[in-house]
């Protein structure tokens, strides 16, 4: 898989992929990350990239033109199956979310900043509308690293045991159940004794029973049929 990010501060995106499972993803060669630099594609001795909005209203809003030219670039070099823009007014990332995008191979992610983009470049060039949460951050980039690397955790290869990705939180409609490990009996606090029973019919049914309730208290809409 290739992802692409286009971006005004590629600074901020270099260490979320220069450490750990990342960082392990790429050296194995199981994903390239480019980050593009915006401002290259500026306009004139002040390489600006920003104007007012027409109809006035505070705040600037990033010009069609360079972000056009900077993604036709993109697109001269290889084919996106999604051309993905950072925006709180998207659709809420969520594992399923995660799990397609993870399934592609070529994707593009755009950062916005300011007041936001020119509408043109969402109504021509952008498939996917992505927010992480209903608050606003001061620019795509956190995003785009949260999308990344929810995307490239799946991707086969990247974790060392392979089963975890698939037990995590989320990947049944379900959050993850409680877990322990070493010692049993940390300053009184014991392990629950099923645990350590080596009953593993057993252990795999109270898994399921914490992950149950955990869901029912924290996020009831999660289970099906549920009245939330
Ligand atoms: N850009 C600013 N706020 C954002 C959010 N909540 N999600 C994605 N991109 C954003």
């Amino acid at each position: 898989m290739r992802i692409d990010i286009v971006t005004l501060l590629p600074q901020l995106l270099e260490s979320p992929f220069a450490d750990s499972i990342l960082k392990r993803a790429i050296s194995k060669g199981l994903v390239e990350v480019h980050l593009h630099d915006l401002r290259q594609y500026g306009q004139g001795k002040h390489r600006k990239l920003d104007d007012y909005q027409f109809g006035g209203g505070a705040g600037l809003v990033m010009m069609a033109e360079p972000i056009f030219e900077c993604i036709e670039n993109l697109q001269k070099e290889r084919q996106y199956d999604e051309i993905i823009y950072m925006t709180p007014d998207g659709d809420l990332f969520d594992q399923p979310t995660a799990n397609h995008l993870s399934l592609q191979k070529n994707l593009l992610i755009l950062c916005g900043h300011y007041k936001g983009i020119d509408q043109r470049v969402r109504d021509v060039l952008i498939t996917k509308e992505i927010s992480i949460g209903n608050y606003v951050l001061s620019g795509g980039e956190l995003g785009a690293a949260v999308v990344s690397d929810a995307i490239i955790r799946l991707i086969p290869g990247v974790l060392n045991d392979e089963s975890s990705a698939l037990t995590d939180s989320f990947q049944d409609d379900l959050l993850a159940p409680p877990v322990y490990t070493r010692p049993a009996n940390f300053r009184g606090h014991q392990v629950p004794p099923v645990l350590t029973s080596g009953n593993f019919k057993a252990i795999d049914d109270w898994r399921y029973e914490q992950a149950l309730q955990r869901t029912q208290a924290r996020r009831p809409s999660l289970l099906k049929n549920s009245d939330d």
